[in-house]
């Protein structure tokens, strides 16, 4: 059996086929699927030194080290992971653009997972790249797992002040620590300086603020949240319920299926899932190998 279908199977398991869209049974929000084989390096490339004005808060991303980190860049436009993440990116941007039913605050996308380790922030930054690299889109991706920031260290970024200062601190403007980079349309808050209370500061009054701020501020930006996992602590959950968007990742073959049901549960509440199930290895054609769907 392909990967592909045991992963299927184990949805339909926990009742998540996405095939249930059509269907006139209760509604619930019951998220997609689509599979990640992301197991490529891509070569090496020069950066393509493309400095945009000077800005006082401007960081250079290392475009060069994060495509040979298996990274989407502009240089890498054509590899299967710029590719996977074309086909994962068009329904959420879909829904901000508006549907039918519109979404509240579906520019917020929450990347999460059960787990530590299950791929959000390599998720995340993808994701945040693929849609950055648009012609009408801007990115703001938000360093939100706080406790396990990943951005600096895989993005090659100085330590800056951000998501938490600005959270503890009044006198802080979201533009005071948000970072401009060599991604044109990519801008970067990081987690900021760690903090005993960090995790608990996600779920805060000022967090809700500073969320409804972002969203009416950027109505015209895709901001990404890469997050907590769900099951380590009961913020990440919080903030899920003030996303507009739920990008769950799963680890293929690693997540054990009562994690991912117990996380899922969750995050019933949130309009709109989209069930990523990454590091899909040795499945053949995998490029292709998407299904969608979304339940309302
Ligand atoms: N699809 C993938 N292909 C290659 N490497 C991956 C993939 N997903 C995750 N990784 C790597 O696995 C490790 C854990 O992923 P990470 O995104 O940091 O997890 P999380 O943010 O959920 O804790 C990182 O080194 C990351 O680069
Ligand atoms: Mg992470």
């Amino acid at each position: 059996m392909s990967l592909i279908e045991k992963a299927v199977e184990r949805l339909e398991g926990l009742q998540l086929d996405p095939a249930k869209k059509g269907s006139s049974a209760p509604q619930r929000h019951e998220p997609s699927l689509a599979i990640l084989n992301t197991d490529e390096r891509n070569e090496r490339s020069p950066s393509d030194g493309n400095p945009v004005a000077a800005a006082s808060r401007q960081v250079e991303i290392d475009l060069a080290r994060l495509g040979a980190a298996g990274f989407i860049t502009p240089d890498t436009p054509g590899s299967l992971t710029a590719e996977e993440f074309r086909v994962l990116k068009r329904p959420l941007l879909a829904n901000v653009a508006g549907s039918a039913a519109p979404i509240r605050n579906a520019n917020l996308i929450m990347v999460t997972s059960s787990l530590p380790g299950e791929g959000k922030s390599f998720t995340a930054i993808n994701l945040a790249m693929s849609i950055a690299m648009e012609l009408d889109r801007t990115v703001l991706l938000v360093d939100a797992d706080v406790a396990r920031p990943s951005l600096p260290r895989v993005l090659g970024l100085p330590e800056q002040q951000g998501l938490l200062d600005v959270l503890q601190d009044k006198s802080l403007k979201l533009s005071d620590v948000l970072l401009r980079t060599n991604i044109d349309k990519l801008t970067i808050l990081t987690a900021g300086t760690q903090d005993a209370h960090a995790t608990e500061l996600l779920a805060s009054e000022a967090m809700g603020r500073l969320l409804n701020d972002i969203a009416r501020r950027y109505s015209d930006r895709i901001i990404i949240f890469d997050s907590p996992p769900l099951l380590l602590t009961t913020e990440a959950r919080v903030l899920a319920s003030r996303m507009g968007q739920i990008l769950f990742v799963v680890r293929a073959e690693e997540t054990p299926q009562n994690a991912v049901k117990e996380a899922l549960a969750t995050i019933e509440a949130c309009p709109v899932k989209l069930m990523v199930l990454n590091q899909a290895r040795n499945v053949e054609n995998v490029a292709y190998g998407y299904e969608y769907g979304y339940g309302y």
